[in-house]
This record gives C-alpha cells, structure tokens and sequence, in this order.
C-alpha cells in the first residue's frame, strides 16, 4: 500500500520534472522534503486554462480587458474592476474591506483576481461557481459599481467601438453586445491574470537551489503544521471550504459575529462562518488578511491560523519562518498595456456620482 501511495505521488510528479529522489531530500525540522511530500502542491502552468463553456480569444481578452479597466460600467464612471482589484497591487485595493459607490464601505476584504480562475469558486463563501457568474455581480452591487444590465448595455451599444469589438468577439452572436457577454469576456481576460514562476514553483520543478534554506524550513513548517492540508494545490488553498475558527474562534475584529460566511449560500448549520481557504499565491503582496481585513501583518495571520484551525500556539521565530516561505511565492505579475478607451456618445447614459452633498474642496 505504502509502496503504492509513493508511486502515485511519484507519477504525479514527474510531469513537473521530478524533486531530488526520496533518499537524497534534505530535511528540514526532521521533515524530507521528497517529491511524496511535495505532491500536494503543483506549479502555476505557465499558460492560462481552458474555461468551460467560454473559448479565450484575442479578441475576447482584448475586450475583457477594456471593461475591466472602464469605469463607465459603473454607474458613477469612477470605479472599475480595477478600482478594488488594481492589477499594479497584486489584484486588490489594500483596504480593511472595500469602498464603492458613493464611498459607500462594503462588508468584506477584496480577495485578489490573479489566479482566482483556479479557485474551486468565486467570492469568500463561494456563492459564484466561476468568473464568469462572479463578474455580474459587482457590476450591480450597490455597495460597488451600482449599474443595472440595462444601463450598462445602454451604454456599450452607444459607444461604436465597443459594438464592433463585441461583435468580433462574439461573431456568432445574433446581439454581442450583452451583459451576459461583457462577463464573459471579463472571465477570459481574467484568466490570463495568473502569475507562473515564483521561486516556490521553480523549486517544485526540481530547482533545489530556487529557496534559500530559511524559506526550505518555512516549508517543511507549512507542511508539518498542518497548512497544506486546507492550502495545498497550484493555488495553495482554493479548492475547500473550512470553519473560521475549528479549534478556536477568532476575535470579533478578525471574525466579526454578523458575517456567517457559507451559512448564507446552502442555508446549512454546519456552514455558519465556513468560508473558502483562500489561495496564498502573492499572499504578501495582498495585506490586510481574511475576509474581514482585519490584520494588516502576514505574521500575525499566520500566528491566527495557528491557533484558529490548528489549535497550535506558533512562536515568533516560527512565524517568521513561515512568512519567509510564504513570500516566495510571489510569482512573475501580468503585464498589462494601459488600452485606450473609446469615446463615450450623445447617446451613453451620463455618470451620477451618488453623493447626497456635493462639496467643492477646490
Ligand atoms: C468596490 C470594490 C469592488 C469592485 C468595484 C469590484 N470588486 Fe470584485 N470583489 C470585491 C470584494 C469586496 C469581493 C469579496 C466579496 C465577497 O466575497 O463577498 C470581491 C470578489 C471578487 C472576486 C472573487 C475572488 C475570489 O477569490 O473569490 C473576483 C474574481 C472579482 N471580485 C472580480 C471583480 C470584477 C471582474 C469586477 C468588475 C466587474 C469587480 N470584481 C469589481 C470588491 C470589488
Ligand atoms: C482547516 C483549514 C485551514 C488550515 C489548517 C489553515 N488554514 Fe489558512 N485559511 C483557511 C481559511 C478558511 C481561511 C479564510 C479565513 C477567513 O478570512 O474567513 C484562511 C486564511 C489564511 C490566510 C489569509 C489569506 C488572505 O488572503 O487573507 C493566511 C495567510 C493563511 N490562511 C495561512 C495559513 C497558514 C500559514 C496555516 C498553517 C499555520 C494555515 N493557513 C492553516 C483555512 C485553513
């Protein structure tokens, strides 16, 4: 059984050129760091996945990344996807939780778009299956962009530039320029957003030499404590749902009480503050941490999940440890070209910024 198990793992790995074999892995805190042991873990694919239902074209993320970036579909043509998932910030705004129409504060931190096409499903508690469903709802959330589908296809069709581009992205389409289509692009120029070659993937990929020791030892932590089991994976978490809290809960400033995560999709009792691990990938560049916001230091995230879900106290060096590793899987961030976008008509709707007392400050 044993020798089956190895030999799995072993196959699983050979498709990313095999670590060193089981006898020669350098240990770490009595951990071999083997290709058995790194198993749960696969490399960012250097190309963007295939999407169900939703064939990437050029021109399809081309459009995509356009309406990502336009701030015309809000209703205040202030905020864009952008606004709070700003590519040049590893995907987020940088907030405890974020600030939409009308400076309005939603409830929840903005987890980051890079990768999220490998999330098992979209939003803290899953309640999107995948980007393409996700992208409709900002767009009409009140607390974000504040638009109806109505008014933003009022809008496309007025702008020619954007019927043309609809219309050769979507060539069979007898209306392109929908809502329905605006998210589909959206997904496919969000599933370009991932971020292949960080140092941890080299590694898997058989670079021993791509971690120091320091971060080899945060691993070997990672692993041993219990991480990987809820943060294993090409995204290192979202793939499961898990209580926040299935040793300890939280305090309310990091957990805060009103929020009941996943309770609120499946209306099932066992999923009260359940939420999706999220992904680590560019977990250092995307602070503050949890669906609250509610710790700004990756140390002291990590020190919570300690004692949270594992029911580990982590001493201060082993935190550290831990976040050494964790910041080397910083991977090669998209590079996007700034697109210019076209010309608003007579006949686009005009922008209400939604603020009751307008006052000038210059
Ligand atoms: C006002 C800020 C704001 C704007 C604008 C906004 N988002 Fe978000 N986004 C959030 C917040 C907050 C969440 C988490 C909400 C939740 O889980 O309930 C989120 C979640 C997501 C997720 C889920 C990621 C994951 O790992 O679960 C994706 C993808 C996403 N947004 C893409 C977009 C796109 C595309 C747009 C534009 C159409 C957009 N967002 C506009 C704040 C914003
Ligand atoms: C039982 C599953 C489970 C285990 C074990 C676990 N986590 Fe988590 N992790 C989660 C969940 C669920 C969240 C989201 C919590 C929330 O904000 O609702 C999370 C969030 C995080 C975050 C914040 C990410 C962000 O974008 O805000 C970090 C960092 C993290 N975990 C690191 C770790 C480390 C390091 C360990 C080991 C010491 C660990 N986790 C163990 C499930 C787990």
């Amino acid at each position: 059984m044993r020798g089956t198990l190895v030999g799995l793992a072993a196959l699983v790995i050979v498709g990313c050129e095999a670590g060193p074999p089981a006898e020669e892995a350098e240990e770490f805190g009595g951990l071999r760091l083997t290709p058995a042991v790194l198993a749960v873990f696969e490399p960012i694919p250097n190309d963007p996945p295939a999407l169900a239902d939703n064939p990437i074209t050029p021109a399809k993320v081309e459009l995509g990344k356009m309406l990502y970036l336009d701030p015309r579909l809000s209703q205040s043509w202030l905020i864009s996807c952008n606004t709070c998932h700003n590519l040049g910030l590893g995907g987020v705004d940088l907030l405890e939780t974020s600030v939409g129409h009308g400076w309005q504060r939603g409830p929840r931190n903005a987890p980051t778009v890079l990768n999220a096409v490998f999330n098992l499903a979209q939003f803290w508690d899953g309640r999107a299956a995948d980007l393409h469903e996700q992208a409709m709802g900002p767009v009409q959330a009140a607390v974000e962009m504040n638009n109806t589908p109505e008014r933003v296809e009022q809008t496309l069709r007025s702008i020619p530039e954007y019927v043309e581009r609809f219309t050769a992205a979507f060539p069979d389409d007898l209306e392109p320029v929908s809502f329905n289509n605006m998210a589909l692009a959206i997904e496919a120029f969000e599933a370009t957003l991932i971020t292949p070659g960080s140092r941890f993937d080299d590694y898997l990929r058989g670079d021993e030499d791509a971690l120091t020791v320091g971060e080899k030892e945060g691993l070997a932590l990672f692993v041993q404590k219990g991480c990987a089991g809820c943060h294993g994976g090409v995204n290192m978490g979202g793939a499961g749902y898990y209580p926040f809290g299935v040793v300890e809960r939280p305090d309310a400033a990091i957990l805060p009480p009103g929020d009941k995560g996943r309770l609120a999709v499946t209306r099932s009792a066992s999923d009260e503050y359940v939420f999706k691990a999220p992904s680590l990938r560019n977990i250092g560049l995307t602070p503050p941490y949890f669906h609250s916001g509610g710790v700004w230091d990756l140390g002291g995230a990590v020190a919570v999940m300690g004692t949270a879900q594992l029911g580990t106290a982590l001493s201060q060096e082993e935190q550290a440890t831990v976040v050494a590793f964790l910041q080397a899987l910083t991977g090669r961030q998209p590079r996007i070209e700034y697109p210019t976008l076209p010309p608003h008509t007579v006949a686009t709707p005009l922008p209400d910024v939604g603020l009751r007392s307008e006052t000038i400050l210059h």
